[in-house]
This record gives C-alpha cells, structure tokens and sequence, in this order.
C-alpha cells in the first residue's frame, strides 16, 4: 500500500489533507505537525509521496526536501510542496532541489486528489521499472557467470586432454597457473590478469597432441631431429589456440608460442630476447621450469628447492627475466603453499 508523509504544522490543514486524501483508497497517509519528527519517521520508513508544507519553524519546508533527499530510498520519491500565496518565489528554489509538484492554500481538493494519484501512478510505474532493471541486471550476471564457467571448464578439459599424451602430471599445469598467478599478483597487474594467466598457464604445452608418441613417450635422449620435432610443441600450441575471442585463450596461445623463449634470445621459435618476449612467455618460462625441475620426472629425480632457486638466480638474464626471478623467489611463501596443496601426490 502506498505510504504518503504528510507535515504541515497547523493541525487544521493536516485534517483537512487527510479528509481530501480519504478519497483515494488504498493509501496510508502519515500526518505529522513537526518536520523533526516526520524526519526521524521518514529515516526508518518507506515513502512513496510526501507533501509538505513550505512555511514551518526549522526545519522548513526546503530545508526537509533537502535532508529527505538524501536518506537512504529517498532521491526519487515524488514530493508536493504546499505554499502561501505570497511565496511564490520559493519555487523556483524549490524545483531546483527536487520539488515535483506545488499547491496553493487553500489547497483544492479536487486539484489535489489529481496531483496525488498522479505522482503515486508515477511513483508505480518508476517502481516497477527500476525492479525490472534489477531484474535484468541479476540475468546478465548470471548468464556471464555461466558463460564464464562454461569457458573455463572447457579450457579445463582441453588442457586434460593435452596431459593424457604427457609424461607430467596433472598437478603441474594446475600449479604453473596459481604460480603465475601469484607471479602477476607480485608485480602488480590487475585481478583480471591474475584470474587470466591461472587459466591460460596451464595450456603452455597443449602443443604436444601434435607431436608423435615415438618422440613425446621415448624414454633417453632425443636426437637432434626429434628435439627438432619436439620444439614445435610451442608453434602447435599456437596454431591451436591462436585468433579466440577469448581473453584466456588468446593469453593461452601467447604462452604456448613463447615459453621456450629465453631472455638472452637463445630460446625458441622465434628466438625472441628481453622485453620483446611477451609478459605472459616470460613468466611461464619461469614457472615452467621450476615446477619442472622441483618435480620427479622419468628422466630425473626432484631437486631440492634452494637449489632450484639458485637455478633461477643464476639464469637471471640469461634464461629469465631478472626482475621476474627477483619477484619470485620473494613470494617463495606463497608458492610453497600451492605446492603442497596441489602436490603430485594429491594427483596420484
Ligand atoms: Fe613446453
Ligand atoms: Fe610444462
């Protein structure tokens, strides 16, 4: 039921606006003599209309539009100010702060009845819209939350299906992307590049599906041909993923093509040095090798931790980007949480 605040302070006047308003049905009407009371009601109550009388000791009519106005719910509900005769000037002050509607005492009542439903019909329909709006708004977020789950469960499973071929684990794609992550985190780039790289690093090697088992699966050491071969896992992974629409896998098939990339430029494909090797590359050849090298693999048995950390100083420049190295041995805290939660024992 609509709920119209009424202040004036001659008691008179407010029966009198009450008996008009009995006319329409369905409406409560509030009637208060004393704007600091109305106030302190208006704080904790709804309101659809409020009429209010111009002329009353402090606060007056203008100065209770004003605090009205910025009470929590408030800015938009419509407001009918009540003037003298005389004051005929106040309304141009008046409309500038959000008055909608003015009546003259006497107030008419047939003039009054019709002001009243109108601004309530108004009220309605701008009620209805804004729940409309809400409406629509929660959709859109639901529908681009499902799009988004929907997207990186499929990233997901296309990144299993790469691992399938693979000697690694399962546990390493998943720990590269929370490593660089966190890795994003440190230097300072936005959540939506953290959120990013944790789903585009762990596709740097989907390029293997392309490499035949005689060469991926071999046990020892590859001849110069196969590694040949081998390498171009990192140019396959981009043709897989490259020209998505997506900002994953766009991402996805940068690192695929550059995590071999060294930051001297003895790397490969495209032998690229220092800056030129996308961001993304270089903080994937980073990760990349030291999960690979804190890992038992076929080939090798897992080092220890600081002597991989010294690994990685002594490739600063060399293999890596130095100021990377440097932002990544200070989060070693953080890192070490992620390799134990998603250690390859978990995965077997
Ligand atoms: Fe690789
Ligand atoms: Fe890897």
């Amino acid at each position: 039921m609509p709920k119209v605040l009424a202040v004036d302070d001659a008691i008179t006047n407010l029966q009198a606006y009450e008996r008009i308003l009995k006319q329409l049905k369905g409406i409560e009407v509030f009637p208060y003599t004393t704007s600091r009371a109305a106030l302190l009601w208006a704080e904790d109550n709804p309101v659809d209309l409020l009429i209010i009388d111009y002329n009353m000791p402090s606060p007056n009519g203008l100065e209770f539009v004003e605090r009205f106005k910025k009470m929590g719910g408030k800015a938009d509900v419509p407001i009918i100010m009540i003037t003298g005769a005389r004051e005929h000037e106040v309304r141009y002050t008046a409309f500038d702060n959000g008055v909608d509607d003015f009546l003259q005492k006497p107030a008419d009542p047939v003039q009054f009845v019709a002001r009243v439903r109108n601004l309530l019909k108004l009220r309605e329909r701008e009620l209805k819209l804004a729940e409309r709006a809400e409406k629509l708004t929660e959709e859109v977020r639901r529908v681009t939350a499902e799009i988004g789950h929907a997207e990186e469960e499929t990233i997901f499973r296309l990144t299993r299906a790469a691992e399938f071929r693979d000697k690694e684990t399962k546990n390493h794609t998943i720990r590269m992307g929370h490593y660089a992550r966190l890795l994003v985190a440190r230097i300072g780039l936005p959540t939506v590049t953290q959120e990013t790289i944790l789903l585009a690093a762990p596709m740097h090697d989907i390029g293997k599906v392309a490499i035949p088992d005689s060469i991926l699966l071999k046990e020892g050491k590859l001849t110069p041909e196969e590694w040949e071969v081998m390498k171009g896992h990192a140019r396959a992974g981009y043709e897989i993923l490259k020209n998505s629409e997506s900002p994953v896998i766009q991402m996805g098939a940068e690192i695929a093509l550059s995590h071999h990339e060294k930051y001297d430029g003895s790397g490969y494909p495209q032998g690229l040095a220092g800056e030129t090797i996308p961001l993304s590359g270089r903080i994937c050849a980073l990760t990349d090798v030291f999960d690979a090298l804190l890992s038992d693999r076929p080939y090798k048995k897992a080092w220890p931790l600081h002597e991989v950390l010294e690994n990685l100083r002594k490739g600063k420049g060399q293999h890596f980007d130095p100021k990377l190295v440097d932002a990544f041995v200070e989060i070693q805290p953080e890192i070490q949480k992620v390799r134990r939660m998603f250690s390859d024992a978990e995965a077997a």
